[in-house]
């Protein structure tokens, strides 16, 4: 019997996930992002990260174009970011401090930490599309603590 979408939704709900903001920049410089739970490490040697972007968000395709990506992870009572970044399209930059990182993507100012990636590869995977990264540069603020997404709420540790 097929798994349905109601199904597959419910089981994946119950895997706690840390909550990142995945950016990236426009052939004209425009700053991009979408909140992501989809990211995992893939490789040490070489450094190497995935992302899932779903192919109908506004920002795949500038994901695509410029094939640089940030990944933001998301700090405990950092709820807004991941709210704003889930809401499709508009000024999600508006109010929100950045700078462009060394291989160009948009980096928050306020996270927990982040890795900044070169894609290496792109792989098509149903309605998303997987970003493989190379990782160029990164940090990671070990006083701060993760803001963490569970059967559809956030949660602190
Ligand atoms: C907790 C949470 C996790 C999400 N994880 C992903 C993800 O891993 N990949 C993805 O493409 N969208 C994910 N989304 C949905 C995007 O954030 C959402 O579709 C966003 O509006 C896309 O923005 P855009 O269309 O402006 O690019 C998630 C949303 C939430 C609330």
């Amino acid at each position: 019997m097929a798994v349905t979408k109601e199904q597959f939704r419910r089981w994946l709900a119950s895997f706690a996930a840390g909550v990142t903001v995945v950016t990236t920049r426009s052939a004209d410089g425009r700053p991009y992002g979408l909140t992501a739970t989809a990211f995992t490490s893939v490789s040490l040697e070489p450094p190497l990260v995935l992302v899932c972007v779903d192919k109908k968000s506004e920002s795949h395709p500038h994901f695509l174009a410029s094939r640089v990506f940030a990944v933001n992870f998301l700090a405990e009572g950092q709820e807004h970011y991941a709210r704003r970044f889930a809401v499709s399209g508009g000024e999600k930059f508006r109010d929100i401090p950045f700078a462009f990182g060394v291989g160009g993507a948009p980096l928050l100012q306020e996270r927990l930490g982040f890795v900044e990636c070169r894609a290496e590869e792109i792989v098509e995977a149903g309605d998303h599309t997987i970003l493989i990264g190379r990782v160029v540069a990164g940090d990671a603020a070990e006083e701060k603590r993760p803001l963490l997404y569970f059967r559809g709420a956030y949660y602190g540790i």
